[in-house]
């Protein structure tokens, strides 16, 4: 099957960040508070005195996401409240420049092309504000192609467009032709997803979509069989409870739990799409940027394995845990829950393990090292049975998730 560049160029960048920025970051309760509080819009829109992000906002969103390893951003341009980030060019004036005298998308993709990280646009499609929503749902569509033809048209090259908010009205017609061949004319280049929520992921939909989504949930390989061309997938996860910046939820996952989750991502060649909700001044709480800075401790280290190298589907023996991916001659055995070896005072992840990694190859394996150290490792082949020894931590680290360079 055929994989079309801009699906081969997304998967290979592997690992992204997901900003939920918006008025709502004012409120700090959530990206759907105006609509879940049932906030009256007179209210809700007092928000627009005080939304003005710090001069160096987006740079600082960059190089955070840059630093954790991330290689593409997706930004929400506009969220299901109906503001738009970007100049809406006198569409309406319920947007950043009417708000703060700034376009916020401009100076997102202007940091993206300064440092190198692909900027991608996260766009509503319900909408709780604009009255034909409701109203007059063809006009709507038009107000919604209008929107999304400004962005394709005023921001240079994108990463892809990331639709949401579909599942609002399932039975509607969306007229997708019309919207997705938008995007195609402008932008040839840029990914269409358009995510499918919670109730179906990883479905695949429109003829035209590039990548399924697996919001909040492990991804999984997708059925292409009836698909006339090869899809990509990718999982988007919260930090905490909610997308947007939200004051009291302290719901945070756990570094152990984020790296896992993000090397399962890549068994299955999906990206791993990790969000962050910057408060309204744009900045990132402190958790947030420690979680951050701790995975790209991980994600710097491992980059060789993160983004180029494949799934093989090779079993290993025993170990349903451990995969391996490969690129060319070389072969990726990620290992989970090595313990630290031997120092049952001090370690509190001493349960019995075995070493062995056995699993079937047609190469001779030349080479084996820990990735993240370049420290050999011990292996057997008899005939096409090979067998890398993991060895345990020693005392004095701990990486989650370790990675074994297999030369074939
Ligand atoms: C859901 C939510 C939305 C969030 C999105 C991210 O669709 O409605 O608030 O932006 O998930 O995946």
């Amino acid at each position: 099957m055929i994989i079309e560049q801009r699906i081969k160029n997304f998967e290979k960048l592997g690992f992204g960040m997901f900003v939920h920025f918006g008025l709502y970051s004012v409120l700090g309760m959530g990206e759907w508070s105006q609509f879940a509080r049932q906030i009256p819009w007179d209210e809700y829109l007092k928000t627009t005195d005080t939304f003005c992000p710090n001069e160096n906002w987006a740079e600082e969103l960059v190089l955070a996401a840059k630093d954790a390893g991330c290689r593409y951003i997706t930004l929400t341009t506009r969220h299901h409240d109906g503001f738009s980030l970007y100049d809406t060019c006198g569409l309406n004036t319920y947007d950043a420049p009417h708000v703060c005298g700034r376009d916020l998308v401009k100076e997102f993709v202007d940091a993206c092309n300064k440092h190198g990280i692909v900027p991608f646009f996260y766009h509503t499609l319900l909408d709780w504000h604009e009255e034909s929503y409701k109203t007059d749902f063809k006009a709507y569509l038009q107000y919604l192609r209008k929107s999304v033809e400004i962005v394709c048209k005023n921001y240079g090259k994108i990463g892809g467009i990331w639709f949401d908010g579909m599942w609002d009205r399932p039975d509607d017609d969306w007229e997708e032709d019309a919207l997705y061949g938008l995007i195609r004319s402008y932008q040839p280049d840029a990914m269409i997803i358009n995510n499918t929520g919670l109730f179906q992921r990883g479905a695949l939909g429109h003829i035209e979509l590039d990548s399924v989504t697996f919001e909040r949930g492990r991804p999984q390989p997708i059925n292409l069989a009836d698909s006339p061309k090869y899809i990509a997938s990718e999982m988007c996860e919260t930090l905490a409870s909610h997308w947007g910046y939200t004051e009291n939820d302290l719901h945070f996952k756990s570094l152990e739990h984020l790296i896992k989750t993000f090397a399962i991502c890549r068994r299955y060649r999906s990206n791993f799409l990790l969000n962050v909700g910057p408060k309204a001044d744009g900045s990132l709480r402190t958790i947030e940027k420690g979680a951050l800075e701790v995975l790209g401790q991980w994600s710097r280290r491992n980059d060789e394995a993160l983004h180029d190298p494949a799934p093989t589907g090779i079993e290993i023996a025993g170990k349903p845990e451990h995969f391996l991916l490969q690129n060319g001659n070389a072969y990726y055995l990620f290992v989970n829950d090595l313990n630290i070896g031997g120092f049952e005072h001090v370690a509190t992840n001493t349960a019995k393990y075995t070493p062995d990694n056995i699993f079937t190859l047609d190469k001779r394996v030349k080479a084996a090292c820990w990735l993240d150290s370049g420290e050999p490792l011990d292996f057997t082949q008899e005939g096409s049975r090979v067998n890398v020894q993991a060895k345990q931590y020693q005392y004095g680290e701990d990486h989650v998730v370790r990675i074994a360079k297999i030369e074939v």
